[in-house]
């Protein structure tokens, strides 16, 4: 287990206990938290699991996150990652996630 932290619009941090292997968007979901909704399931078709990476841990972006980022709701920055496509490991341990104030 890798434990996340999420910090949502209000300024709340969440963490959650996350399985290596599974996606960033998932191990939300999974912890019901509130600000991640993941309407694709996950095949970069939707971009509501728009975070940020503000420390910069999870590596680049792919080209096909750009192009999806580019429907988020809320502004991207350089820090902005599509949660799904964050595969969770053991490296990740105590990775600050922060939210965007909406998805949709
Ligand atoms: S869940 Fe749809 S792009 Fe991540």
């Amino acid at each position: 287990m890798t434990t996340i932290t999420f910090i949502t619009p209000d300024g709340a941090r969440h963490d959650i206990d996350a399985r290596d292997g599974q996606s960033v968007m998932q191990a939300a979901l999974a912890a019901d938290l509130d600000g991640i909704i993941g309407e694709c399931g996950g095949s970069m078709m939707c971009a509501t699991c728009h975070c940020y990476d503000d420390e910069g841990r999870t590596g680049p972006r792919s080209d096909g996150e750009d192009e999806m980022l580019e429907s988020a709701a809320c502004e991207v920055t350089p820090q902005s990652r599509l949660s799904c496509q964050i595969k969770v490991s053991a490296e990740m341990e105590g990775l600050v996630i922060r939210l965007p104030q909406s998805q949709l």
